[in-house]
């Protein structure tokens, strides 16, 4: 997975956050894809998890600084996210990692991302610049 301008929200911040992110999904991938071990993974996937966390509740800050109309749909699709991390995390202590985890770990993180920047977080960007 690879950050490209056109995912840029027009937001130095959130962009850069979000490159952060891409590393941190790409370290789940990669350690899924070497078949690390259980261990390693579980440590890649908690630094991920902890990432989230901290990039969505910046992004959320920002979006209520600039009272963003649609604020509380926004936090709602990232508590979903979190949900879908943590659940993804269970599968993968639960049964290892297999092929059909890996296809998981990419729609759910993959897909999930892409799509939410290409998306939502643009959304965003673009009514905090049209507030500046
Ligand atoms: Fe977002």
């Amino acid at each position: 997975m690879k950050w490209t301008e056109s995912l840029s929200v027009g937001n130095e911040l959130v962009d850069s956050q979000h490159k952060e992110l891409i590393k941190k999904v790409n370290d789940v991938l990669e350690a899924c894809n070497q078949k690390k071990g259980k261990e390693k993974i579980e440590e890649v996937m908690k630094f991920l998890k902890d990432y989230t966390i901290e990039h969505f509740s910046a992004e959320e800050d920002l979006m209520k600084k600039y009272q963003y109309p649609s604020y509380e749909e926004h936090k709602k699709i990232h508590e979903d996210f979190i949900k879908k991390v943590e659940e993804l995390d269970e599968k993968i202590k639960k049964e290892g990692i297999n092929l059909s985890i890996i296809m998981l770990v990419n729609k759910t993180l993959v897909d999930w991302l892409i799509n939410h920047i290409s998306k939502e977080d643009k959304k965003v960007g673009e009514y905090i610049k049209s507030q500046m």
